[in-house]
């Protein structure tokens, strides 16, 4: 008899990414003692906060470690609807206080889906998404935005369009919900308010729910403010927002809270499925969630990080062939790395795909970075600014020198 396969099929489809894969090159490296400068990804500079550790450590001492509310702590759900500035839309029985912003993707995507469903994912898409979507059993489907894809990269930098949804949602009657990032992880874009309100307009149309996750909504620079949605029906009925603090404040990167805020079927019915499942954040981190939201914003974090994009962006606009990709939010910077494509490194090996791009910097340059293929398209790199200036200046400098060692 043929042996029963003991691994679901679906787990095939969360393999791991060149990016991890590349991860771990690095610290192999890392530990034969080359020094590797890590621009791939990572936290948001500085520690947490004294005040909000203290919030932890009394909590700890002071016994408060109990199971919070199966839907998380009152407060902080309450509290989610002015970090999100929806009081007009939404109230705290919206809100659903997950283990981190991925468990609150998942509880939602586990009562919107069923197997054989479609969930169109921006084809910009953190490499999270379609993995999430695989694992509650539906089908993700990229959508390519028609313009502003690799043939015209000039004018909207991969952001999808209400007609480039409109099209894929007609061709995929099956699509329950659409899932993209605004400010978008990879490329650094920002959706304006109606831009995102037409493409959850056109979800509505198709009865399809439009998820935004809306991780780095506060690391948008040059002054600009998150896209604010008013309370029309569509995104009353058909948007689910998802957040949390992993990319809000210095340190938090640990620290596992996040939340889904949309209608209150899906947010009732994501809460029973985290009840039974997952279970809530812990309480301790959960106090450390309300006590950072609600106390006054450290703009600081976004004046330094501001800085290090212009230091990023201008050491990288002064590489001859190199094109970057202005940022307005998140902590990465796209590089256009096409004009070096085909061009042989020292050995005659030839550097073509974005994966052979992130390992000739690597294995070249000691500098490690996120190959494009995390956006569906090859010819690009994503390089994290959210690291100390010096690493920024240095792997820059280190880049643009392997850059120039390849020979046409
Ligand atoms: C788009 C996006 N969402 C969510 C997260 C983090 O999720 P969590 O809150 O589970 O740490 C990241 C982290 O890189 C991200 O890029």
């Amino acid at each position: 008899m043929a042996p029963v396969p003991r691994l679901s099929p679906r787990y095939y489809r969360v393999r791991p990414s060149t990016a991890s894969e590349l991860a771990r090159e690095g610290r192999a490296y890392a530990q034969l003692g080359r020094q590797v400068i890590n621009l791939q990804g990572g936290h948001l500079p500085g520690e947490m906060d004294h005040g909000l550790r203290q919030v932890g450590a009394d909590a700890w001492r002071e016994g408060a470690i109990g199971y919070t509310e199966g839907n998380g702590l009152p407060d902080l759900r309450d509290a989610v609807i002015d970090w999100l500035e929806l009081r007009d839309v939404r109230s705290a029985e919206n809100v659903l206080i997950a283990a981190g912003s991925r468990s609150a993707l998942s509880a939602v995507l586990a009562v919107i889906t069923s197997p054989g469903d479609v969930v169109l994912v921006d084809g910009a898409a953190w490499v999270v998404f379609h993995p999430l979507v695989s694992v509650a059993g539906a089908t993700p489907v990229p959508i390519l935005p028609a313009q502003g894809s690799n043939a015209d990269p000039g004018s909207r930098h991969f952001k999808l369009t209400a007609v480039d949804v409109r099209t894929q949602l007609q061709l995929m009657p099956s699509a329950r919900a659409v899932l993209m990032a605004n400010p978008v992880n990879p490329t650094a874009q920002l959706y304006t308010a109606e831009e995102i309100v037409a493409i959850i307009e056109v979800c509505a149309q198709a009865g399809a729910v439009c998820i935004i996750d809306r991780l780095y909504g506060k690391l948008i620079y040059d002054g600009v403010r998150y896209p604010y949605l008013p309370a029309t029906p569509a995104v009353r009925d058909h948007c689910v927002l998802i957040d949390g603090v992993s990319r809000a404040f210095r340190g938090s990167g640990g620290l596992r809270v996040g939340w889904a805020c949309g209608p209150f079927d899906i947010i009732e019915a994501a809460g029973r499925v985290q009840m039974f499942g997952m279970g809530p954040a812990h309480r301790v981190d959960q106090l450390v969630a309300l006590a950072a939201i609600t106390r006054p914003y450290d703009i600081g974090l976004i004046e330094e990080l501001q800085g290090l994009r212009d230091l990023l962006f201008d050491s990288a606009r002064a590489v001859p062939d190199l094109v970057a990709w202005p940022v307005a939010g998140t902590m990465y910077c796209m590089l256009d790395v096409r004009k070096f494509r085909g061009r042989t490194d020292a050995s005659s090996w030839v550097v073509d795909t974005s994966a052979e791009f992130a390992d000739y910097l690597l294995t070249d340059g000691g500098v490690l970075v996120a190959p494009g293929d995390i956006v569906g398209q090859e010819g690009f790199i994503r390089v994290a600014f959210s690291r100390a200036s010096q690493d920024v200046t240095a792997g820059m400098a280190r880049i643009a020198l392997s850059l120039g060692r390849l020979k046409a």
